[in-house]
Protein backbone atom coordinates (compact mmCIF):
# COMPACT_ATOMS: atom_id res chain seq x y z
CA UNK A 1 0.00 0.00 0.00
CA UNK A 2 3.28 2.07 0.08
CA UNK A 3 3.02 3.06 -3.74
CA UNK A 4 0.09 4.48 -4.89
CA UNK A 5 1.99 5.18 -7.94
CA UNK A 6 6.22 5.66 -8.48
CA UNK A 7 5.43 9.36 -7.46
CA UNK A 8 2.52 9.18 -4.73
CA UNK A 9 3.24 7.36 -1.41
CA UNK A 10 0.70 6.23 1.54
CA UNK A 11 1.64 6.78 4.64
CA UNK A 12 -1.37 6.92 6.88
CA UNK A 13 -1.96 4.66 9.49
CA UNK A 14 -4.47 2.52 10.92
CA UNK A 15 -6.68 2.42 14.49
CA UNK A 16 -7.57 -0.74 16.17
CA UNK A 17 -7.48 1.35 19.55
CA UNK A 18 -11.38 3.52 18.68
CA UNK A 19 -14.14 1.91 19.78
CA UNK A 20 -16.65 4.61 18.70
CA UNK A 21 -15.37 6.49 15.68
CA UNK A 22 -16.75 10.02 16.11
CA UNK A 23 -17.48 9.25 19.65
CA UNK A 24 -20.78 7.20 18.08
CA UNK A 25 -19.99 5.05 15.15
CA UNK A 26 -19.11 1.23 16.27
CA UNK A 27 -16.46 0.45 14.03
CA UNK A 28 -15.40 -3.20 14.48
CA UNK A 29 -12.84 -3.76 12.22
CA UNK A 30 -11.00 0.19 13.08
CA UNK A 31 -10.34 2.50 10.89
CA UNK A 32 -7.97 4.08 8.96
CA UNK A 33 -6.20 7.56 8.36
CA UNK A 34 -5.22 7.75 5.11
CA UNK A 35 -2.51 10.44 4.62
CA UNK A 36 0.05 10.70 0.88
CA UNK A 37 2.77 12.44 -0.11
CA UNK A 38 3.72 13.59 -3.71
CA UNK A 39 7.30 13.11 -4.53
CA UNK A 40 8.31 15.06 -7.37
CA UNK A 41 10.45 18.75 -7.70
CA UNK A 42 8.53 19.75 -5.07
CA UNK A 43 7.28 17.59 -2.23
CA UNK A 44 3.60 17.77 -0.79
CA UNK A 45 2.30 15.86 1.96
CA UNK A 46 -1.44 15.22 2.00
CA UNK A 47 -3.17 15.52 5.51
CA UNK A 48 -2.54 14.35 8.30
CA UNK A 49 -3.74 11.86 11.14
CA UNK A 50 -5.67 11.35 14.46
CA UNK A 51 -3.27 12.78 17.58
CA UNK A 52 -2.81 9.24 18.93
CA UNK A 53 -0.82 8.35 15.93
CA UNK A 54 1.20 11.61 15.28
CA UNK A 55 4.53 9.63 15.81
CA UNK A 56 3.55 6.70 13.69
CA UNK A 57 2.78 8.91 11.33
CA UNK A 58 6.05 10.89 11.34
CA UNK A 59 7.64 7.73 11.38
CA UNK A 60 5.93 6.87 7.66
CA UNK A 61 6.43 10.33 6.46
CA UNK A 62 10.13 9.96 7.13
CA UNK A 63 10.80 6.84 5.73
CA UNK A 64 9.20 7.63 2.66
CA UNK A 65 10.75 11.31 2.22
CA UNK A 66 14.10 9.85 2.69
CA UNK A 67 16.13 13.18 4.10
CA UNK A 68 14.15 14.95 1.40
CA UNK A 69 12.54 18.19 3.21
CA UNK A 70 8.61 18.71 2.54
CA UNK A 71 7.64 22.31 0.69
CA UNK A 72 3.72 21.96 1.11
CA UNK A 73 1.51 20.40 3.63
CA UNK A 74 -1.79 20.57 2.09
CA UNK A 75 -4.88 20.24 4.27
CA UNK A 76 -7.98 19.14 2.80
CA UNK A 77 -9.92 18.86 5.59
CA UNK A 78 -9.76 20.24 9.44
CA UNK A 79 -11.74 17.88 11.59
CA UNK A 80 -8.67 16.52 13.61
CA UNK A 81 -9.14 12.98 12.70
CA UNK A 82 -7.19 14.56 9.94
CA UNK A 83 -5.44 17.81 11.31
CA UNK A 84 -4.77 17.14 14.77
CA UNK A 85 -0.79 16.28 13.91
CA UNK A 86 -0.59 19.74 11.82
CA UNK A 87 1.36 20.98 14.69
CA UNK A 88 3.71 18.38 15.41
CA UNK A 89 4.07 17.97 11.81
CA UNK A 90 5.69 21.43 11.64
CA UNK A 91 7.46 21.54 14.53
CA UNK A 92 9.22 18.60 12.71
CA UNK A 93 9.39 20.42 9.33
CA UNK A 94 8.94 24.28 9.99
CA UNK A 95 9.68 25.51 6.66
CA UNK A 96 6.89 23.63 4.73
CA UNK A 97 4.08 26.24 4.02
CA UNK A 98 0.17 25.02 4.44
CA UNK A 99 -1.86 25.03 1.48
CA UNK A 100 -5.60 24.66 2.34
CA UNK A 101 -9.21 27.34 2.01
CA UNK A 102 -8.88 30.10 3.51
CA UNK A 103 -11.70 28.75 5.95
CA UNK A 104 -9.57 25.98 6.83
CA UNK A 105 -6.55 28.36 7.84
CA UNK A 106 -8.26 29.95 10.12
CA UNK A 107 -9.89 27.07 11.82
CA UNK A 108 -6.14 26.36 12.20
CA UNK A 109 -5.67 29.44 14.95
CA UNK A 110 -8.76 27.78 16.48
CA UNK A 111 -7.75 24.44 17.04
CA UNK A 112 -4.01 24.98 17.53
CA UNK A 113 -3.26 27.70 19.88
CA UNK A 114 -0.72 30.00 19.01
CA UNK A 115 0.02 28.19 15.75
CA UNK A 116 1.54 31.11 14.17
CA UNK A 117 1.68 30.44 10.37
CA UNK A 118 3.00 33.66 8.89
CA UNK A 119 4.75 33.52 5.54
CA UNK A 120 4.21 30.07 5.71
CA UNK A 121 0.66 29.70 4.34
CA UNK A 122 -0.73 29.61 1.02
CA UNK A 123 -4.64 29.99 1.00
CA UNK A 124 -6.08 27.64 -1.68
CA UNK A 125 -8.47 29.05 -4.35
CA UNK A 126 -11.69 27.24 -5.80
CA UNK A 127 -10.09 26.08 -9.16
CA UNK A 128 -6.50 27.40 -7.90
CA UNK A 129 -3.52 24.95 -8.76
CA UNK A 130 -0.62 23.71 -7.28
CA UNK A 131 2.34 23.17 -9.32
CA UNK A 132 5.10 20.31 -8.27
CA UNK A 133 7.03 19.51 -11.43
CA UNK A 134 5.46 17.02 -13.56
CA UNK A 135 2.58 16.92 -11.13
CA UNK A 136 -0.26 19.73 -10.65
CA UNK A 137 -2.90 19.55 -7.53
CA UNK A 138 -5.99 20.89 -9.11
CA UNK A 139 -8.46 22.60 -6.20
CA UNK A 140 -11.96 21.89 -5.95
CA UNK A 141 -13.52 23.33 -2.84
CA UNK A 142 -16.32 20.87 -1.38
CA UNK A 143 -17.94 22.50 1.35
CA UNK A 144 -19.97 20.78 3.81
CA UNK A 145 -18.61 17.43 2.43
CA UNK A 146 -17.95 17.74 5.21
CA UNK A 147 -17.01 20.55 7.09
CA UNK A 148 -17.24 23.63 5.39
CA UNK A 149 -13.61 24.05 4.98
CA UNK A 150 -13.09 21.09 2.86
CA UNK A 151 -11.62 21.18 -0.46
CA UNK A 152 -10.76 18.13 -2.73
CA UNK A 153 -7.60 18.06 -4.72
CA UNK A 154 -7.25 16.34 -8.45
CA UNK A 155 -3.89 15.44 -9.40
CA UNK A 156 -3.77 15.93 -13.55
CA UNK A 157 -1.01 14.15 -14.78
CA UNK A 158 -1.88 11.03 -12.96
CA UNK A 159 -5.58 11.42 -12.82
CA UNK A 160 -6.04 11.05 -9.04
CA UNK A 161 -8.83 12.66 -7.05
CA UNK A 162 -7.77 13.56 -2.99
CA UNK A 163 -11.69 13.44 -2.01
CA UNK A 164 -11.38 14.41 1.80
CA UNK A 165 -13.82 12.06 3.64
CA UNK A 166 -15.94 11.17 0.47
CA UNK A 167 -15.33 7.98 -0.74
CA UNK A 168 -14.15 6.97 2.78
CA UNK A 169 -15.62 4.03 4.44
CA UNK A 170 -15.05 2.15 7.95
CA UNK A 171 -12.52 0.07 8.40
CA UNK A 172 -8.74 -0.39 9.04
CA UNK A 173 -6.46 -1.20 5.98
CA UNK A 174 -5.01 -3.93 7.23
CA UNK A 175 -8.40 -5.70 8.51
CA UNK A 176 -9.98 -8.48 6.54
CA UNK A 177 -10.90 -7.10 3.22
CA UNK A 178 -15.03 -6.49 3.28
CA UNK A 179 -17.04 -5.30 0.17
CA UNK A 180 -16.81 -1.58 0.09
CA UNK A 181 -20.68 -1.01 -0.03
CA UNK A 182 -22.02 -1.64 3.72
CA UNK A 183 -19.38 0.27 5.78
CA UNK A 184 -19.09 2.75 3.17
CA UNK A 185 -23.01 3.19 3.34
CA UNK A 186 -23.05 3.45 6.84
CA UNK A 187 -20.25 6.09 7.05
CA UNK A 188 -21.50 8.26 4.63
CA UNK A 189 -25.33 8.36 5.67
CA UNK A 190 -24.51 8.99 9.44
CA UNK A 191 -21.55 11.29 8.36
CA UNK A 192 -22.71 13.14 5.24
CA UNK A 193 -26.09 12.18 4.61
CA UNK A 194 -27.59 15.87 6.01
CA UNK A 195 -25.41 17.13 2.86
CA UNK A 196 -26.68 15.67 0.13
CA UNK A 197 -27.56 19.06 -2.05
CA UNK A 198 -24.19 19.86 -1.69
CA UNK A 199 -22.50 16.15 -2.41
CA UNK A 200 -24.57 16.60 -5.32
CA UNK A 201 -22.99 19.60 -6.75
CA UNK A 202 -19.49 18.67 -5.85
CA UNK A 203 -20.21 15.30 -8.04
CA UNK A 204 -21.51 17.34 -10.66
CA UNK A 205 -17.71 19.29 -10.68
CA UNK A 206 -16.31 15.87 -10.37
CA UNK A 207 -18.45 14.36 -13.41
CA UNK A 208 -15.96 16.88 -15.89
CA UNK A 209 -12.79 15.37 -14.50
CA UNK A 210 -11.16 12.48 -16.08
CA UNK A 211 -10.40 9.95 -12.81
CA UNK A 212 -8.44 7.15 -12.46
CA UNK A 213 -8.24 6.71 -9.00
CA UNK A 214 -9.76 7.88 -6.00
CA UNK A 215 -7.62 8.67 -2.84
CA UNK A 216 -10.01 9.29 0.04
CA UNK A 217 -9.15 10.25 3.73
CA UNK A 218 -10.63 6.83 5.24
CA UNK A 219 -10.47 3.31 3.53
CA UNK A 220 -9.08 1.63 0.42
CA UNK A 221 -7.87 3.95 -2.61
CA UNK A 222 -10.52 2.99 -5.53
CA UNK A 223 -8.82 1.78 -8.59
CA UNK A 224 -10.35 0.42 -11.76
CA UNK A 225 -13.73 0.67 -12.55
CA UNK A 226 -14.88 3.31 -10.55
CA UNK A 227 -18.88 2.92 -11.62
CA UNK A 228 -20.03 1.68 -8.79
CA UNK A 229 -19.07 4.07 -6.45
CA UNK A 230 -20.27 6.70 -8.46
CA UNK A 231 -23.24 5.10 -8.53
CA UNK A 232 -23.92 4.48 -4.83
CA UNK A 233 -22.67 8.37 -4.27
CA UNK A 234 -25.62 9.79 -6.38
CA UNK A 235 -28.33 7.52 -5.26
CA UNK A 236 -27.22 8.12 -1.54
CA UNK A 237 -26.72 12.36 -2.12
CA UNK A 238 -30.05 12.09 -4.14
CA UNK A 239 -32.07 10.16 -1.43
CA UNK A 240 -33.24 7.37 -3.70
CA UNK A 241 -33.54 4.19 -2.69
CA UNK A 242 -30.67 1.78 -3.98
CA UNK A 243 -33.53 -1.49 -4.28
CA UNK A 244 -36.55 -2.16 -3.75
CA UNK A 245 -37.01 -3.71 -0.44
CA UNK A 246 -39.06 -3.56 3.37
CA UNK A 247 -37.26 -2.45 6.50
CA UNK A 248 -39.19 -3.26 9.72
CA UNK A 249 -37.41 -1.79 12.60
CA UNK A 250 -38.76 -2.44 15.68
CA UNK A 251 -38.40 -2.28 19.64
CA UNK A 252 -40.10 -4.34 21.65
CA UNK A 253 -41.11 -4.62 25.59
CA UNK A 254 -42.59 -8.08 26.01
CA UNK A 255 -42.42 -9.25 22.77
CA UNK A 256 -45.84 -8.48 21.42
CA UNK A 257 -44.71 -5.98 18.73
CA UNK A 258 -41.77 -8.11 17.82
CA UNK A 259 -44.26 -10.41 16.74
CA UNK A 260 -46.26 -8.28 14.78
CA UNK A 261 -43.56 -7.35 13.18
CA UNK A 262 -42.17 -10.95 12.57
CA UNK A 263 -45.69 -11.52 11.13
CA UNK A 264 -45.21 -9.13 8.97
CA UNK A 265 -41.92 -10.22 7.48
CA UNK A 266 -43.03 -13.69 7.04
CA UNK A 267 -46.21 -12.17 5.16
CA UNK A 268 -44.26 -10.36 2.57
CA UNK A 269 -42.16 -13.64 2.32
CA UNK A 270 -44.77 -15.40 1.32
CA UNK A 271 -45.80 -13.03 -1.12
CA UNK A 272 -42.07 -13.48 -2.23
CA UNK A 273 -41.03 -9.80 -1.26
CA UNK A 274 -37.65 -8.91 -2.06
CA UNK A 275 -35.16 -7.96 0.47
CA UNK A 276 -37.42 -8.01 3.78
CA UNK A 277 -35.00 -6.77 6.58
CA UNK A 278 -36.42 -7.48 10.42
CA UNK A 279 -33.99 -4.69 12.71
CA UNK A 280 -34.56 -4.55 16.78
CA UNK A 281 -33.33 -1.11 17.16
CA UNK A 282 -32.64 -1.88 20.99
CA UNK A 283 -30.08 -4.60 19.73
CA UNK A 284 -28.96 -2.56 16.44
CA UNK A 285 -26.39 -0.05 16.27
CA UNK A 286 -28.61 3.06 14.88
CA UNK A 287 -26.27 3.78 12.22
CA UNK A 288 -26.88 0.31 10.37
CA UNK A 289 -30.27 0.47 10.95
CA UNK A 290 -30.46 4.08 9.24
CA UNK A 291 -28.27 2.13 6.74
CA UNK A 292 -30.65 0.12 5.58
CA UNK A 293 -33.56 2.85 6.10
CA UNK A 294 -31.86 4.80 3.25
CA UNK A 295 -30.90 1.39 1.16
CA UNK A 296 -34.66 0.00 0.99
CA UNK A 297 -37.60 1.57 -1.01
CA UNK A 298 -39.87 0.99 2.04
CA UNK A 299 -40.09 0.96 5.63
CA UNK A 300 -42.33 0.48 8.52
CA UNK A 301 -42.33 1.67 12.06
CA UNK A 302 -43.45 -0.53 15.04
CA UNK A 303 -43.18 0.75 18.71
CA UNK A 304 -44.56 0.53 21.73
CA UNK A 305 -46.21 3.93 23.18
CA UNK A 306 -44.56 4.40 26.20
CA UNK A 307 -44.65 7.49 28.45
CA UNK A 308 -47.36 8.73 26.45
CA UNK A 309 -44.77 9.01 24.17
CA UNK A 310 -42.77 6.39 21.87
CA UNK A 311 -40.00 3.71 23.05
CA UNK A 312 -36.65 5.58 23.42
CA UNK A 313 -34.93 3.34 20.80
CA UNK A 314 -37.44 4.26 18.34
CA UNK A 315 -37.68 8.05 19.17
CA UNK A 316 -33.56 8.31 18.29
CA UNK A 317 -33.82 6.29 15.17
CA UNK A 318 -36.41 8.69 13.72
CA UNK A 319 -34.32 11.53 14.81
CA UNK A 320 -31.46 10.02 13.20
CA UNK A 321 -33.51 9.60 9.93
CA UNK A 322 -34.52 13.40 9.75
CA UNK A 323 -31.79 14.32 10.70
CA UNK A 324 -30.43 12.95 7.64
CA UNK A 325 -33.14 14.53 5.58
CA UNK A 326 -34.76 11.12 5.25
CA UNK A 327 -37.27 11.64 2.26
CA UNK A 328 -38.71 9.51 -0.85
CA UNK A 329 -39.31 6.72 0.71
CA UNK A 330 -42.79 4.51 1.18
CA UNK A 331 -43.61 4.22 5.05
CA UNK A 332 -45.89 2.58 7.32
CA UNK A 333 -46.78 2.47 11.03
CA UNK A 334 -47.26 -0.47 13.55
CA UNK A 335 -47.93 0.62 16.88
CA UNK A 336 -49.04 -1.15 20.28
CA UNK A 337 -50.57 0.51 23.19
CA UNK A 338 -52.60 -1.55 26.08
CA UNK A 339 -54.98 1.69 27.25
CA UNK A 340 -54.10 4.69 25.15
CA UNK A 341 -51.84 3.71 22.03
CA UNK A 342 -50.68 6.80 20.37
CA UNK A 343 -47.36 5.62 18.89
CA UNK A 344 -48.52 6.00 15.33
CA UNK A 345 -49.67 9.48 16.15
CA UNK A 346 -46.15 10.35 17.37
CA UNK A 347 -43.89 9.01 15.18
CA UNK A 348 -46.08 10.22 12.35
CA UNK A 349 -46.00 13.38 14.01
CA UNK A 350 -41.79 13.24 13.90
CA UNK A 351 -41.78 11.99 10.83
CA UNK A 352 -43.86 15.15 9.16
CA UNK A 353 -40.44 16.98 8.29
CA UNK A 354 -39.45 14.29 6.06
CA UNK A 355 -40.20 14.98 2.80
CA UNK A 356 -41.90 13.39 -0.10
CA UNK A 357 -43.08 10.22 2.16
CA UNK A 358 -45.89 7.77 0.96
CA UNK A 359 -48.00 6.83 3.92
CA UNK A 360 -49.37 3.30 3.60
CA UNK A 361 -53.60 3.48 4.00
CA UNK A 362 -53.27 0.84 6.91
CA UNK A 363 -51.70 1.48 10.15
CA UNK A 364 -52.24 -1.36 12.63
CA UNK A 365 -52.78 -1.56 16.58
CA UNK A 366 -52.12 -3.68 18.79
CA UNK A 367 -53.65 -3.28 22.52
CA UNK A 368 -51.36 -5.72 24.15
CA UNK A 369 -50.68 -9.06 22.30
CA UNK A 370 -52.14 -9.87 18.09
CA UNK A 371 -55.76 -10.23 17.90
CA UNK A 372 -57.93 -11.07 15.15
CA UNK A 373 -58.53 -7.44 14.41
CA UNK A 374 -54.67 -6.46 14.15
CA UNK A 375 -53.50 -9.47 12.29
CA UNK A 376 -56.21 -8.75 9.61
CA UNK A 377 -54.15 -5.14 9.52
CA UNK A 378 -50.78 -6.38 9.23
CA UNK A 379 -52.04 -8.50 6.38
CA UNK A 380 -53.10 -5.29 4.93
CA UNK A 381 -50.28 -3.22 5.34
CA UNK A 382 -48.67 -6.61 3.77
CA UNK A 383 -50.78 -6.86 1.04
CA UNK A 384 -49.94 -2.54 0.16
CA UNK A 385 -45.89 -3.17 0.54
CA UNK A 386 -46.47 -5.87 -1.78
CA UNK A 387 -47.91 -3.93 -4.57
FE1 LIG B 1 -12.74 12.01 8.50
FE2 LIG B 1 -14.89 14.69 8.57
O1 LIG B 1 -13.39 13.68 9.03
Amino acid sequence: MNNISNAIRYVGVNDHQVDLFEGQYPVPNGMSYNSYVILDEKVAVLDTVDIHFTEEWLANLAAVLDGRKPDYLVVHHMEPDHSASIAAFLAAYPETTVVATAKALAMMGDFFEGLDLTGRSLPAANGGTLELGAHTLNFVFAPMVHWPEVMFSYESSEKVLFSADAFGKFGALDAPETDWVPEARRYYIGIVGKYGVQVQAVLKKAAGLDIAMICPLHGPVLRGDLSLYLEKYTAWATYQPEEEGVLIAYTSVYGHTRAAAELLAKTLAEKNCKNVVLCDLARTPVSAAVGDAFRYSKLVLATTTYNAGIFPYMREFIDHLTERCFQNRTVGLIENGAWAPMAAKVMREKLAAAKDLTWLETTATIRGGLNEASRAQIAAMAEELAR
